[in-house]
């Protein structure tokens, strides 16, 4: 397959890859050379999309289940090293959607969420990150290992009507910056995306296609997917991204906004109230600890100004 030597053969575990985004994403990952063991729940379009990479000259295994199930993690890594002999780069893409306003949301409606985008990350993570580690102590230092996990604007901007989902991708980029740090000396390089595409989730949001090319296709989003699980990617870790159309951003940390220090060594509520009422004049308050500024970055992908 073209592009074969960037991957060279590498292993890569692709969840949700029945659909949408994960499936373009194991086919650019298999014909950058990479061989996938896929994941989806158990049905013909995860077979399909297999069947779709042995056609196009790739390799390919379905290892079906729910991503969030310990068995399931286990499973994923065990088929990757008995099929292919290792395992080189985690994409977590599995997700689901149960939108409710906070108030009205089922406590189903949120587990549901929260247990396959939270849940379904760490599980996979941890077993990868379990077997790179002891790669790692057998080789005496650092091994390839990339994981790529799938955030999603919705914590960025605290999604009024998302509350679970927004928690599970806030969840989700936490988990990214956790394992950053904590698999740095073993070679793990881990990054969230958060992208936009015209999928069966955002159909009925984003509406049908145009009839030319598409700057909402999960198209898009794969190239940055490739590239972090490359040899490219061995100089990124801890990051988050947002990536649509022609656009890809790199987000920064959140910075410290104000400080203030109580003049006797310790606040009391009162001299809060002073303090505090220099920062937090607008009334009613708008949400603070938000990022709005993706929300305009490429208007032919769903881009509105952004709030006065
Ligand atoms: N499409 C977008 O604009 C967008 C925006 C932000 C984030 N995302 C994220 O991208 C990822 C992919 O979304 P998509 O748009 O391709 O959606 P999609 O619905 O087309 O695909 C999601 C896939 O995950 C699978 N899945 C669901 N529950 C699972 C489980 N428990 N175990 C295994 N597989 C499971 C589904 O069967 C499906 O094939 C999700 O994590 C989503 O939250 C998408």
């Amino acid at each position: 397959m073209p592009g074969e030597q960037s991957f060279d053969g590498r292993v890569a575990i692709v969840t949700g890859a029945g659909q949408g985004l994960g499936e373009v994403e194991a086919l650019a990952l298999a014909e950058a050379g990479a061989r996938l063991v896929l994941n989806d729940l158990a049905g013909p379009s995860l077979d399909a999309v297999v069947e779709r990479v042995r056609s196009a000259g790739g390799e390919a295994v379905a290892r079906p289940g729910d991503v969030a199930d310990w068995s399931t993690g286990q499973a994923l890594v065990k088929t990757a090293v008995e099929t292919f002999g290792g395992l080189d780069v985690l994409v977590n893409n599995a997700g689901v959607l149960r939108d409710r306003m906070i108030f009205s949301m089922s406590e189903q409606e949120w587990d549901t969420v929260v247990r396959v985008h939270l849940r379904g990350h760490f599980v996979t993570t941890r077993f990868a990150t379990a077997w790179w580690r002891d790669r790692s102590k057998e080789a005496g230092g650092p091994v390839y290992a990339r994981i790529v996990n799938t955030a999603s604007e919705a914590f960025l901007l605290g999604s009024a009507g998302q509350p679970n989902y927004a928690a599970a991708k806030g969840g989700i980029v936490s988990l990214t910056l956790a394992t950053a740090r904590g698999c740095l000396r073993h070679g793990v390089r881990v990054n969230a995306i958060c992208p936009r595409a015209r999928t069966a989730m955002t159909g009925e949001l984003m509406g049908p296609a145009p009839s030319g090319p598409d700057p909402l296709s999960p198209s898009h989003v794969a190239p940055l997917v490739v590239h972090l699980a490359g040899p490219a990617g061995a100089l990124i870790t801890g990051e988050v991204f947002v990536v649509h159309g022609d656009m890809v951003a790199v987000m920064g940390p959140p910075t410290v906004r104000a400080v203030f220090h109580a003049t006797a060594g310790h606040w009391t509520a009162t001299e809060l109230d002073d303090a505090l009422s220099t920062v937090f004049t607008a009334d009613p308050p708008s949400p603070g600890f938000v990022c709005e500024e993706t929300i305009p970055l490429a208007e032919s992908t769903f881009g509105e100004p952004s709030r006065p």
